[in-house]
């Protein structure tokens, strides 16, 4: 029998975040241990209350610790993009949802992961899809915890594939421009990442006809009612029809990495200029001159998904999730 894989989901919700967390509450192969929230898509209270509440609606009941309200860098601080998750985060949708069940947990968000990641040495994947403050404080606070964790999946970043640039600059996707710092840290530490980028992310369109064919349970239609205002976006933008499923691909790569090809290398970010916030990986076959990549831990690029596979894989969930989801 497989052993489920342990989780812990660092999140700003945000619509597609909601998605994604509802993918990790109902696969099978996933045991979600906890959740910590970060600022990003609305501010860090508004990011915590809804996922007090998303868990409530989903049925989990598991710490939940609030995290960072900004940036590592003071004065670094973005306006949340409300023309995107709406006011609330969520589309507008957040007064659908239950009252949080549980009270937060009293550490800070680092903290409970690196206590958790040291409880449990080699077990822990931690999935980032906010910006990626949490994990590089959890670093700096103890920096063993690089060794032990068994591997890192983040939604962020955006490295070209395809032609897909950033989603807030030419070159700077949001997560990472919401704190460059952080995600530099993250990608040229000694641990195993893998960077799920607007390259893949982009490919993954979710159309109307998709989201609709979901609605018939509680969950279903809650997140048809929630993407409406994201749907709105993506499509007054791209034309799509739909939406980018961001943070559930990533959250889809925990249990199905086959349907992605991955490019491996050392990661960088921009940190200032006109280019602050972009992604560079050195793919290139080792011998070049010494540089800012050279001494740093090859991770993984995703820069190819079986887009099919990644919708199959999230409509199963709601085929079987009619009962179970409290109203
Ligand atoms: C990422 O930014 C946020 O808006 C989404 O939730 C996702 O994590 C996409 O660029
Ligand atoms: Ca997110």
């Amino acid at each position: 029998m497989r052993s489920a894989i342990s989780v812990i989901f660092d999140t700003d919700p945000g619509i597609d975040d909601a998605m994604a967390l509802y993918l990790l509450a109902r696969h099978p192969d996933i045991d979600l241990r906890a959740i910590t929230t970060v600022f990003g898509n609305a501010s860090i209270e508004v990011t915590t209350r809804n996922t007090q509440r998303l868990a409530a609606f989903y049925g989990l009941d598991l710490p939940i610790a609030s995290g960072a309200g900004g940036p590592l860098r003071v004065g670094a601080e973005r306006d949340a993009p409300a023309h995107v998750h709406g006011d609330d985060g969520l589309g507008g949708m957040v007064h659908r949802l239950p009252a949080a069940a549980r009270a937060l947990d009293p550490r800070p968000a680092h903290e409970l992961i690196c206590e958790m990641v040291n409880a449990a040495p080699g077990e822990i994947t931690l999935l980032a899809v906010g910006p990626m403050t949490n994990l590089a404080l959890a670093l700096r606070h103890d920096p063993g915890i690089a060794a032990k964790v068994r591997q890192v999946v983040v939604m962020g970043g955006a490295f070209g594939t395809y032609g897909h640039g950033g989603n807030v600059t030419p070159v700077a996707e949001a997560n990472i421009i919401n704190d460059p710092e952080a995600a530099d840290i993250v990608f040229t530490a000694g641990w195993p990442v893998v960077i799920i980028g607007l390259d893949v992310t982009q490919e993954v369109v979710m159309t109307n006809d998709f989201l609709g064919d979901l609605r018939g349970s509680p969950a279903g239609d809650f997140l048809w009612e929630a993407t409406r205002h994201y749907q709105d976006f993506y499509d007054g933008l791209h034309g799509i029809g739909g939406i980018f499923s961001h943070d559930a691909s990533a959250a889809a790569y925990i249990v199905a990495p086959a349907l992605f090809r991955q490019r491996r290398g050392p990661v960088r970010v921009v940190l200032d200029g006109i280019a602050c916030g972009q992604t560079i990986q050195d793919h290139r076959k080792p011998g070049a001159e010494p540089n800012a990549w050279s001494a740093c831990p090859p991770q993984q690029v995703c820069v190819g998904v079986d887009a099919e596979g990644v919708r199959k894989l999230f409509a199963s969930l709601f085929k079987n999730s009619q009962e179970g989801v409290p109203q």
